[in-house]
């Protein structure tokens, strides 16, 4: 058994530096600042920090002996720290060196050893996430999580329960709205409107749209709901970005939410009204933040209403300013998007986007005279 181990270790090491599957796995190694180095010997990993009680942990621990196969210390270390003190990822529980060993020792062919080594990367590095804890690198953290298709963020996710995109009904524009629209009906924007009432930081979309402030260090409202869910990390990436001015927008990983990403935006304090300089400002916060979307192909994006808390904007004319900035950027890049989704929080929001949808978005072509 340990010839056959020896003889499939020694074909993966003769595998070409340069290319093929190998070089892959050896850059992710590198990536995550694991190197080929270390010599395994018999017993001296014990896989989840238990001796080998049975056959299959013997024989795993025996295919581990295997002088010429190599990786870090590192990946050691992280095995070593994640049994001792146990990482935030359910991963942690799943050896993937007793995988690749056990696929060596059982004679599974090259590829799917270099494709368990490749899993190897990805678990390694899972072992090094903690979303609870503010002490992680978060460029790291974030390349990760960026790097991990839907299904396998979810573990991540540190709300209590999530809203995938197939369960936020698409609205759809009912004939015969209260009052004539002053825009055309454009068939390619049918499917892409939804208004949600409920917690934006559920929803599993590509990104949620954070009413920020200028610090965008946190604070009430849904600000503070987002970091919370995000988890500490999430301020370290936004102390990097180095504030946002009113009517920007800023992007980061999402983290902990369900969302892949959060636009930070700062929308206009209108405590004193709303004149042309709030408007302007409420309308930037939109078109910016869809841009900054589509810069990301993030193609599913969440708005809260922004301003209408704590800084005051009237909800009432708020929901013209939006609806009619979102109408404009999306006759421009429908394309780009699938769905925009009007997060509401309060009943009253909830009125007020059903009650004005059918203006901006028209079931027949109803062109308010010109006169
Ligand atoms: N999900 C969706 N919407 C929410 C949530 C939530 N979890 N929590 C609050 N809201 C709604 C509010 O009901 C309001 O309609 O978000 C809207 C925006 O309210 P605020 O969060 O107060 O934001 P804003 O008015 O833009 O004030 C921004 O408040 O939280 C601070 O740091 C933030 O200083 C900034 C200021």
């Amino acid at each position: 058994m340990a010839h056959q181990v020896l003889a499939r270790v020694s074909h993966i090491r003769a595998l070409p530096r340069t290319t093929g599957p190998l070089s892959r796995v050896r850059a992710d190694f590198h990536r995550t600042g694991v190197k080929f180095k270390h010599i395994f010997t018999l017993g001296s990993l014990q896989l989840g920090g238990k001796p080998a009680t049975s056959p299959v942990r013997g024989h795993i621990n025996a295919a581990l002996r295997v002088d010429s196969f190599s990786t870090t210390a590192t990946a050691k270390a992280f095995w070593r720290s994640s049994q001792a003190k146990g990482s935030s990822s359910p991963r942690a529980n799943r050896g993937w060196l007793g995988k690749l060993a056990l696929g060596a020792a059982l004679g599974v062919s090259t590829v799917a050893l270099v494709q368990s080594l490749h899993t190897g990367v990805i678990t390694a590095m899972a072992l090094k996430i903690n979303l609870d804890s503010a002490q992680g690198d978060w460029k790291e953290t974030k390349e990760f999580l960026l790097s991990l298709s839907v299904k396998d963020r979810r573990p991540y996710y540190r709300t209590s329960s999530s809203v995938p995109l197939d369960e936020i009904p698409v609205w759809a524009p009912t004939a015969g709205g209260s009052e004539p629209s002053s825009y055309q009906r454009n068939e390619k924007l049918d499917q892409k409107i939804s208004v949600y009432t409920g917690d934006i930081t559920m929803l599993e979309i590509d990104a949620i749209v954070n009413a920020a402030n200028k610090t965008l260090l946190g604070g009430g409202g849904v600000d503070g709901a987002i970091h919370r869910a995000a988890g500490p990390i999430l301020k370290q990436e936004c102390a990097s970005l180095h504030g946002c001015e009113t009517g920007e927008a800023k992007i980061t990983c999402g983290y902990g939410l369900p969302a892949k990403y959060v636009i930070h935006t700062v929308g206009p304090i209108a405590h004193e009204g709303v004149g042309e300089e709030e408007r302007r400002a409420l309308r930037s916060c939109y078109k910016n933040s869809l841009q900054t979307a589509t810069e990301n192909a993030a193609r599913s994006v969440a708005f809260p209403c922004i301003s209408t808390g704590i800084y005051g904007y009237p909800s009432e004319q708020a929901v013209h300013e939006v609806l009619a900035t979102v109408r404009e950027y999306l006759d421009a890049h429908h394309d780009k998007l699938d769905r925009v989704i009007f997060c509401v929080f309060l009943p009253k929001d909830k009125e007020l986007y059903l009650q004005n949808l059918p203006l901006y978005y028209p079931a027949e072509a109803t062109i308010k005279s010109k006169l």
